[in-house]
């Protein structure tokens, strides 16, 4: 093993549950009959925010250190909220579950924070429109708040647009309450989780490459089910351990499922040491335990298919290219611009402050490393991921770097800073 330098991680750690998949464990479990459990599931405020909207329209969910129970309610069992159902910083909860509701015999005003009332609904409102929903953004400006008035549902045959997990998810969650089958075609595959799930609670789903069929009538089963890590909360240990000089790591039982294992895909192509050992599926969800050891990396083009199995990966990666030798470009990312910020300005404004050489483009950035970071003070307009990934620049910066905020790391991971203190020799 190399020497130990200025903040050299070592030692094994699990990160928490993923939050595309406790999401989904929530709602599936609420509109099933009989009880799921969600063991590892992620306690995170996005998650709670799912879990609160649930519960404001009837469900009953427990919530113990690590687990929830869900005691569903079937497909028909939802009642009217009594209030505004709030999603705060959640885009996922706030664009999946508008396919749920847009299906109910009652009518809803879906909410969220700030930065959710700047984020694009359009790409759910026109599919689940085409099935008969009527949803209405309530300032006439793409976004929330959304008046969704329930409706009898119709499937559909639908082309996805974006390869978006979110839309393609609403679209099948609809699908549930619609009359007819409702076909999906997707020429770049998104994150299918909500495929898995559904087929774990006994959903009549079935996915032919780019083609699921997901035939309604048949009720849902409520189950027991293991959350894996959060690949993209360990994404930022993974980069964390390839950048400081005598890191080698474990993280353990890491979801792996190869429509999000983007990031060990690129950053092996980058020459990274990254080895998977122990791997396991679990209702369809591969997972792994991963040892990244620090590595000497080299540029790379990251671009087409791979960028959705990334995608939230993409910040972080950006900090590791500053390190590697010669140009890293990543392109068709443009989806960037509207995550919980635009990932794209604040990642490349930052950098560019610390010293890296760094140009945005429309729908990336090109890289050219290694620069010497420096610490600054940077702006994160309370996005989470942008928080980690500057924390990781952190570490190998000659000065500190000093997050504008730090609390939102609640959104996916509140014990960041406490298990990267864990790691650190
Ligand atoms: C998610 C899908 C992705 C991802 C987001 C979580 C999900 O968004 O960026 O963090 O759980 O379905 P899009 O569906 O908008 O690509």
């Amino acid at each position: 093993m190399s020497k130990a330098g200025k903040n050299t991680l070592r030692g094994s750690i699990t990160v928490p549950g993923d939050k595309s998949i406790s999401h989904r464990a929530v709602m599936l479990g609420s509109i099933s009959d009989g009880v799921t459990r969600a063991d590892n599931f992620l306690m995170s405020e996005d998650c709670l925010s799912t879990v609160a909207c649930f519960r404001d329209m009837g469900v009953g969910i427990d919530i113990t250190d690590k687990d929830v129970v869900i005691h569903g309610v079937g497909l028909n069992g939802l009642l009217k909220p009594s209030k505004d159902l709030y999603t705060g910083n959640s885009g996922t909860t706030t664009r999946i579950i508008s396919g749920i509701l847009a299906g109910q015999d009652f009518d809803t005003v879906l909410n969220g924070d700030e930065s959710i009332q700047k984020r694009p609904m359009k790409r759910v409102m026109e599919p689940l429109s085409m099935m008969g929903a009527e949803i209405t953004s309530i300032r006439n400006n793409g976004c929330t708040p959304l008046a969704i008035k329930g409706h009898q549902l119709n499937g559909m045959t639908y082309k996805m647009k974006i390869a978006s997990a979110q839309v393609k998810s609403a679209i099948l969650l609809a699908g549930l309450y619609a009359k007819g089958d409702t076909v999906i075609i997707e020429d770049v595959p998104s994150r299918n989780h909500t495929e898995l799930m559904l087929k774990g609670f006994g959903a009549d789903i079935e996915t032919d490459g780019q083609r699921t069929v997901l035939r309604p009538g048949k009720p849902l089963k409520g189950m027991e089910l293991t959350v894996p890590g959060d690949i993209s909360s360990a994404a930022f240990f993974i980069g964390a351990a390839l950048i400081t000089e005598g890191s080698d790591i474990t993280i353990r039982n890491v979801g792996i499922n190869p429509t999000r294992d983007g990031i060990i895909r690129a950053f092996l192509s980058m020459g990274a040491d990254i080895t998977l050992s122990n791997e396991k599926i679990q209702a369809g969800e591969r997972s792994a335990d991963i040892r990244v050891r620090y590595s000497k990396l080299s540029g790379t083009v990251i671009e087409g298919d791979i960028i959705p199995a990334l995608i939230d990966e993409i910040p972080l990666i950006a900090v590791a290219a500053t390190q590697a030798e010669g140009e890293t470009v990543i392109r068709n990312a443009a989806e960037l611009r509207v995550k919980e910020s635009d990932r794209i300005e604040l990642v490349s404004g930052g950098l560019k402050k610390m010293g890296a050489s760094i140009t945005p483009t429309e729908d990336g950035f090109v890289i050219q490393g290694p620069s010497k970071l420096h610490g600054s003070e940077i702006r994160t307009q309370k996005d989470h991921r942008i928080a980690m990934s500057f924390s990781v620049a952190g570490l190998i910066s000659d000065g500190p770097v000093v997050l504008d905020d730090t609390d939102c790391v609640n959104i996916s991971y509140p014990e960041f800073y406490a298990d990267l203190e864990k790691l650190k020799v």
